[in-house]
């Protein structure tokens, strides 16, 4: 009998995730019906959102049932199937819990290519972090060439993606990260244009030096004093694309800041939020332009691999939340 070691949901934290949230045990791995296939996953995503799963209140996507496997994107390889388009071997990625095995009808999955990015990019730049990414800048925040481009959580498995994209377009593009080290890498190796540690500059005086004709676009990824502080210098008719509030995602009182909403009405800003799933349509279109230039060596790709299995997950999650994690997070299984 194959074990299947699995993460349940088992309570609704409050603040930051603890391990007594969840129930980690071993089952017998699932069986494939007419139809499926069973995965054997490699990788499991952390995504900041994943909190926001835990909790109940009105969402985007249902919240995770007390019982079940906690909801997560995982990449990994069809180990036995009963789906005419799926073999033994083929590597996948999809919604596939936090867990070891996974059983699919092939709906929502997309195919991952270890011969050309690592298995577990397939879960970041080229995958769902990539594709928020590219839709983000170019859809949401309409990014074209000669704009600033300002990225709040620049380093992280979508920022950077996003920053580097906005290179490609010939954007001036100014990431906003948590540490010195994050920032050497954005501006060394990344090629932003300025960077800004936001835990040791003034941030308002940084931007203003970082930013010397305003912000066109600000991609949003945190929240609270950030988003003021970008909002004092946008430009009239920039574009705010609301991807993320991580700052708001474990607080169990708001955060300060968000007060300069006066800035969208006197420079006339689009403010608008999106969730990758609403570009679901175009899915192809983004992975055809991430592995293009992935290809072409114009994209750089940053995983954070974390070791200890299932087990590991609730602790390793927490990193996302303390700027603990350097690029994509995954829980190697
Ligand atoms: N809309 C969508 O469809 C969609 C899809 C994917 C992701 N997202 C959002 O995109 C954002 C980034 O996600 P990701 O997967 O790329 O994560 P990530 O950036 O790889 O990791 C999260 C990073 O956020 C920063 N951070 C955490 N708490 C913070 C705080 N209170 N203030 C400022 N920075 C903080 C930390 O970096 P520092 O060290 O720099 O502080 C941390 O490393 C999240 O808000 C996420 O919810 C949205």
């Amino acid at each position: 009998m194959t074990t299947n070691r699995t993460v349940r949901l088992v309570g609704r934290p409050v603040g930051m995730v603890t391990r007594e949230a969840f129930e980690i045990a071993d089952e017998a791995a699932p069986e494939p019906g007419e139809g499926e296939f069973r995965v054997k996953i490699e990788y499991i995503s952390l995504d900041p959102a994943m909190r926001g799963w835990m909790a109940e209140g009105k969402s985007y996507v249902a919240p995770v049932q007390l019982g079940d496997v906690m909801r997560a994107y995982g990449v990994g390889y069809v180990d036995v199937s009963n789906h005419a388009d799926y073999a033994a071997g083929d590597a996948v990625v999809g919604m596939f819990g936090v867990q070891q095995y996974a059983i699919s009808n092939g709906k929502g999955v997309v195919r991952a290519d270890a011969s050309l990015a690592p298995l577990e990019s397939w879960v970041g730049g080229l995958g769902m972090p990539g594709w928020t990414a590219y839709f983000g800048l170019l859809d949401v925040g309409e990014a074209k060439e000669g704009d600033t481009v300002v990225i709040s959580a620049a380093s992280g498995a979508v920022g950077s993606i996003v920053g580097q994209i906005g290179k490609l377009k010939g954007c001036r593009v100014v990431g906003i990260a948590g540490s010195a080290e994050k920032c050497a890498y954005l501006r060394d190796e990344l090629g932003f244009d300025a960077v800004i540690d936001y835990k040791s500059e003034d941030l308002y005086a940084a931007l203003k030096t970082a930013c010397p004709d305003g912000v066109d676009v600000y991609f949003e990824n945190v929240g609270g004093e950030i988003t003021d502080a970008v909002l004092s210098r946008m430009n009239t008719f920039g574009r705010v694309a609301v991807c993320g509030m991580i700052a708001y995602y474990n607080a169990t009182e708001a955060p300060a800041g968000l007060k300069n909403v006066r800035s969208i009405l006197v420079n006339r800003l689009k403010v608008r939020g999106f969730i990758v799933f609403d570009f679901a349509e175009r899915i192809a279109e983004a992975m055809t332009a991430l592995v293009g230039w992935q290809k072409e060596g114009k994209l750089q790709l940053r995983q954070d691999v974390r070791e200890g299995g299932v087990d590991a997950y609730p602790e390793v999650l927490n990193l996302l939340y303390t700027g603990g994690n350097f690029g994509k997070l995954v829980l190697k299984v």
